[in-house]
C-alpha cells in the first residue's frame, strides 16, 4: 500500500519538497532536529539512510562526510534519488528485510518511516541486526500525541479533541491535502471513527499508531537504550512560511526524534 502510494505520487511528493510552506513540518521541525542529533557525528562513519525517499537527507549526510547509502521501498522515489545523487548508492527494499549483512553500519538514520510500520519490533530487530555494537539509531516519528489530537470546528471556532490513545490501529490521512478539519456536525463517536479509520481521495497515507510505551519497550527489546528524545518546535523565523502550521506546532506536539544506542 505504502509502496504503491509513493510509487504513484512520488514525483508530486518530491516536487512539494521545494515549497517551504507545504513541507513546513519536515523543513522546520523534523529536519532541524535530525540534523542537530546527527550532523556532527557522521564524518567518516558508515551510515544507512533507511526509508530515504528521494534522497534529500541522504545528500546532506554525504555532505557532512558520512559514507552513506540509502534504502527505500518506493521504486519511483529511488529513481529520483539516483538521478539527483549519482555518487550515492541506493537500494530498493523493505526496511524490515534489507539486503545488508549483520553489523554493517555505525549509524542508521531514518526520518519519518516508523509510523508506516505496523509491527515496529520487526523493524527495530532489523535495524539492530545491521548496526555495529554501540551503533546509533536516530529516527523521527509522528508524535504519538499528534495522532490522537484532532482538530474540530465548533461554531467556526477551532478546538482540539483527544481520540483513543491505547491501540495499534491503522489510520489514514492525506499527504497532499494535509491537515484535514473534521467539522463538528456529528457526535464524538463519529469524529473518532472518521479520524482513526476513514480516508479521503488522493495521496492517502496508511500509518499505524504507536504509543510511547510501545515504542520505548520495543526499542529496549531489540537491544537499544534511548539516549535522547526531542519534541521539536519550529523556530520563530519559520513563521512567515506558514502561519497556521507555525501556530499549531508551537503549541501542540507534532513529531519526535529519538536517538537510541545498541548496547
Ligand atoms: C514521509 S517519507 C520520508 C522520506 C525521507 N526519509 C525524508 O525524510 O524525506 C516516508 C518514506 O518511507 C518509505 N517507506 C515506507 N514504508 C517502507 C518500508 N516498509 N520499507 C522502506 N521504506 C518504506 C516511503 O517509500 C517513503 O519514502
Amino acid at each position: 500500500m505504502t509502496k504503491n502510494i509513493y510509487n504513484k505520487f512520488g514525483k508530486d511528493y518530491h516536487q512539494q519538497e521545494k515549497d517551504p510552506g507545504k513541507t513546513f513540518s519536515k523543513r522546520f521541525i523534523v529536519n532541524p532536529a535530525m540534523t542537530f542529533l546527527i550532523k556532527d557525528i557522521v564524518k567518516n562513519k558508515k551510515v544507512l539512510d533507511l526509508a530515504c525517499g528521494a534522497g534529500v537527507f541522504t545528500r546532506k549526510l554525504s555532505s557532512w562526510g558520512a559514507k552513506v547509502v540509502g534504502l527505500d521501498i518506493s521504486k519511483t522515489l529511488i529513481e529520483i534519488a539516483r538521478n539527483e545523487n549519482s555518487a550515492i548508492q541506493f537500494y530498493i527494499a523493505d526496511a524490515i528485510k534489507t539486503p545488508f549483512k549483520n553489523s554493517q553500519f555505525d549509524i542508521i538514520s531514518s526520518s519519518l518511516l516508523v509510523h508506516y510500520i505496523k509491527n515496529i519490533k520487526l523493524l527495530f530487530n532489523e535495524v539492530s541486526r545491521m548496526l555495529k555494537k554501540r551503533g546509533l539509531f536516530i529516527f523521527s516519528i509522528r508524535h504519538p500525541m499528534t495522532e490522537v489530537l484532532k482538530k474540530i470546528e465548533i461554531n467556526d471556532k477551532r478546538e482540539y479533541v483527544l481520540i483513543p490513545y491505547f491501540h495499534n490501529k491503522k489510520y489514514t490521512w492525506n499527504m497532499l491535502k494535509r491537515f484535514e478539519t473534521i467539522s463538528y456536525k456529528c457526535d464524538l463517536k463519529k469524529i473518532m471513527n472518521s479520524a482513526v479509520e476513514d480516508g479521503i481521495k488522493g495521496m492517502e497515507m496508511v500509518n499505524y499508531h504507536h504509543t510511547f510505551g510501545n515504542i520505548i519497550n520495543c526499542l529496549n527489546d531489540s537491544g537499544f537504550v534511548i539516549e535522547r528524545l526531542l519534541e521539536p518546535k519550529p523556530s520563530k523565523r519559520s513563521e512567515k512560511y506558514n502561519k497556521k502550521d507555525y501556530s499549531r506546532t508551537s503549541k501542540y506536539p507534532s513529531f519526535c526524534v529519538i536517538k537510541a544506542r545498541k548496547i
